[in-house]
């Protein structure tokens, strides 16, 4: 009698396999146990402005009347993907103060006295999980000439 065919566990096993290596190969994302800690970071931290997931807030491209701007969201119709490792660490840190110009007044506070540069990292590799492999792998070219510090 021949076996019964189960093609499916392999094939899903194979699967896990290339996720795995393209995790551990690209350094894009993470390991696990810092994404969850990134994630638990998020949602202390982040959630209240940005969304719990990552969302953002209503009407994030109208400019307030006192010249800032609501919280942007960290998923794929944002624009936190554009950035480079090095900026999204600089920007979590200092806060929005890095990028100000004259007529734009940043409400994204700094977590550098809050948050240790792990921490930093981790929500960023959280963050990073919102996003579909396509721009996970462009933000990884962006990364690649503006690295974490
Ligand atoms: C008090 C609300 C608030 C909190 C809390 C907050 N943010 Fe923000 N964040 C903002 C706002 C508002 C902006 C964008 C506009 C600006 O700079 O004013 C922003 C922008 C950003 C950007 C730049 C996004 C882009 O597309 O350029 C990143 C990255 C970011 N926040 C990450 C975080 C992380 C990570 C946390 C938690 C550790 C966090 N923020 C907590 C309000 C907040």
């Amino acid at each position: 009698m021949n076996a019964p065919k189960s093609p499916r566990p392999r094939r899903i096993g194979a699967l896990c396999a290339l996720a795995l290596i393209a995790v551990a190969g690209c350094g894009t994302t993470g390991v696990p146990q810092t994404i969850a800690r990134g994630g638990a970071v998020y949602q202390a931290n982040c959630a209240a402005c940005h969304g719990t997931n990552g969302q953002g807030q209503p009407g994030w491209r109208r400019q307030n009347s006192d010249g800032t701007y609501p919280a942007p969201p960290h998923d794929a119709s944002g624009h936190t993907w554009h950035h480079g490792d090095g900026l999204l660490f600089r920007i979590v840190k200092e806060g929005g103060k890095v990028y100000e110009t004259p007529g734009f007044k940043s409400s994204m506070p700094p977590f550098g006295d809050r948050l240790s540069d792990e921490e930093i990292r981790a929500v960023i590799a959280y963050i990073k999980t919102l996003w579909p492999p396509k721009l996970q792998a462009s933000q990884g070219e962006a990364a690649k000439t503006d690295p974490f510090p």
